[in-house]
């Protein structure tokens, strides 16, 4: 496997691979809740990218839901992260934040969908990845649907997975 790129030491808490450890809890005000279990890969090839894949699963049956896979840019010499995402819901998206100890705050600074998709359209997205002092790593989602104010869709943690 390739030498770590120094760009990107101070994300190498993310790297590897996660699982959530009890289901992650999803809402919104227009759906029922809902509860979801989630894989996180982060990995890289030796370039200044983190490459990542988010797969989500139905707690209850295990059925395949969402899906989220991209790359984690940093601006050098600066605290400025950029994520790069393609999800199956046909959304892409670049999120922009800050990486602040070991913290990423995250709002959307561009997004597109197909031409058909679903209805309502998301317009902001914002979300906090947090690696917790027990070593759990904590993610956060809230969005905006066109004219809305931003409320929370997803909270969910993880443990650091053997694989
Ligand atoms: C619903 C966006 C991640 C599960 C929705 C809706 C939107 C949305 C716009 C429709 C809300 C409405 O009908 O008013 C997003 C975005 C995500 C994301 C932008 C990532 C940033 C996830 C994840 C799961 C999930 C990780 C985990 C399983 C659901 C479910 C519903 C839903 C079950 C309700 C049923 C449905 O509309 O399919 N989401 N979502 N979402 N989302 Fe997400």
């Amino acid at each position: 496997s390739a030498e770590m790129n120094p760009a990107l030491m101070p994300l190498d808490w993310l790297l590897g691979v996660w699982e959530s450890d009890e289901p992650g809890e999803g809402s919104f005000p227009s759906i029922p809740p809902f509860r979801y279990n989630e894989t996180l890969h982060f990995s890289h090839v030796g370039q200044p990218v983190i490459n990542f894949m988010f797969n989500a699963f139905n707690a209850e049956n295990k059925k395949p839901m969402h899906r989220e896979c991209g790359f984690i840019r940093m601006q050098p010499g600066t605290n400025r992260v950029a994520f790069i995402i393609a999800q199956n819901s046909g959304l892409v998206e670049v999120e922009e934040g800050l990486l602040t100890g070991q913290q990423l705050t995250l709002h959307t600074h561009a997004l597109a969908r197909t031409s058909f998709a679903k209805e309502p359209h998301v317009q902001q997205i914002s979300r906090v990845f947090q690696l917790r002092p027990d070593g759990k790593l904590e993610q956060t989602v809230s969005m905006a649907m066109e004219g809305g104010p931003l409320i929370q869709h997803l909270h969910i943690t993880y443990c650091r997975s053997a694989l």
